[in-house]
């Protein structure tokens, strides 16, 4: 038996913020934004809405579409830098919103690795024969926390959500079959955000300086990705005894067009196999895996026995890698 994928969800609000309307907000331009990340819109969350609201849509989708109810699920992991507030849990607020009254959960913080990190945890329940429905969320409010006067930062990210349902497959064949996870805390410095946590609390000070936002090093950030993205993937293949040809999809986490493309290619990789949606979702942290997963079913690249490679890296750092054969 393994942790079997049984349903997945997602939404995106539906305002778009086009590079058009960018170059109207900050020095930057289409062809610079296209070229640099391969980015053309991002969704945004209207006034209010956070980060349990579109992680609400995406859990209903997920139900809807395995036709089970919401008091069916046993636990519930949220991913999310951008949680509605710091306590009580996101997970807390989508258990209510749902409706999964027989549900207990958590939140998970792992930056853009989260949704991958929170899946294999999920597995865990699973394997164990704890739980036999178990819903893992990745949802991100980017919006809130970009400076949209720094045009290096606010180019990259947008909303979204979606989520996994982990069951027991009936055969080793299908689910989860490895994972990979790694962390490396000195580069903590240079993706983060500085205020509001127990470091430095918020006061008038850290507002009037922005340090309630996104802070980048682009280039640190986008040299370790390249690095650690083809690594982390091909060490997965290897413990496997796999070769890229046996992978069907490969479905990174999407930060930058760039950095997928360079570990596609170190990695051998067809291009055909390779899922990029950046351009229409931009960077949306915890969102991007499963709604890159939705596409790949969408555009029919992703089919019942399809071998996934999911690979990841984000703010910690984090880093992650999964394989996949899909079961429906
Ligand atoms: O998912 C979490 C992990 N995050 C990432 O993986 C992000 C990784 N980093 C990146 O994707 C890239 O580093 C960025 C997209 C953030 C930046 O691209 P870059 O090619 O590394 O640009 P850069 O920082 O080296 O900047 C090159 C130039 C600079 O101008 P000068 O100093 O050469 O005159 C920047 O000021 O581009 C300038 N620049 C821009 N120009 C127009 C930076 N942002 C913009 C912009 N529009 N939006």
């Amino acid at each position: 038996m393994r942790a079997s994928i049984t349903a997945i969800g997602c939404y995106t609000p539906p305002k778009i913020l086009t590079n058009a309307d960018l170059e109207r907000m900050v020095e930057t331009s289409d062809s610079w934004i296209r070229e640099r990340t391969g980015i053309s819109e991002r969704h945004i969350a209207g006034a209010g809405v956070a980060s349990s609201d579109l992680a609400y849509e995406a859990c209903r989708e997920v139900l809807a579409q395995r036709g089970v109810g919401p008091e069916t699920i046993e636990a519930v992991l949220v991913a999310t830098v951008t949680p509605d507030m710091l306590f009580p849990s996101t997970a807390c607020l989508v258990q209510k919103k749902v409706g999964l009254t027989k549900a207990w959960g958590f939140d998970l913080s792992a930056g853009c690795s989260g949704f991958l990190y929170a899946l294999i945890t999920g597995s865990q329940f699973i394997l164990t024969g704890a739980h036999r429905r178990v819903l893992v969320v990745g949802t991100d409010v980017m919006s809130r926390i970009t400076n949209y006067q720094d045009r290096a930062t606010c180019v990259i990210f947008g909303d979204g959500a979606g989520a996994f349902l982990l069951e027991p497959s009936d055969s080793d064949a299908v689910g989860i079959l490895d994972y990979m996870h790694e962390i490396d805390g000195s580069g903590g410095e240079y993706l983060y955000m500085p205020a509001g946590g127990s470091r430095m609390p918020p006061s008038a000070e850290t507002v009037a300086n922005k340090m309630h936002y996104i802070h980048q090093d682009g280039q640190q950030v986008f040299k370790y990705a390249v690095r650690k993205m083809f690594e982390i993937s091909k060490s997965i293949l290897e413990r496997n005894s796999l070769n890229v040809n046996d992978i069907d999809v490969f479905i990174p986490h999407q930060a930058n067009r760039r950095i997928i493309e360079a570990t596609a290619e170190r990695l051998g990789i067809a291009s055909d196999k390779v899922l990029i949606n950046i351009d229409r979702y931009g960077n949306t942290t915890a969102a991007t895996l499963p709604l890159a997963t939705a596409d790949a079913v969408r555009c029919g690249k992703l089919k019942k026995g399809s071998l996934v490679l999911y690979a990841t890296v984000g703010a910690g750092y984090t880093a992650g890698a999964a394989l996949v054969r899909w079961a429906y």
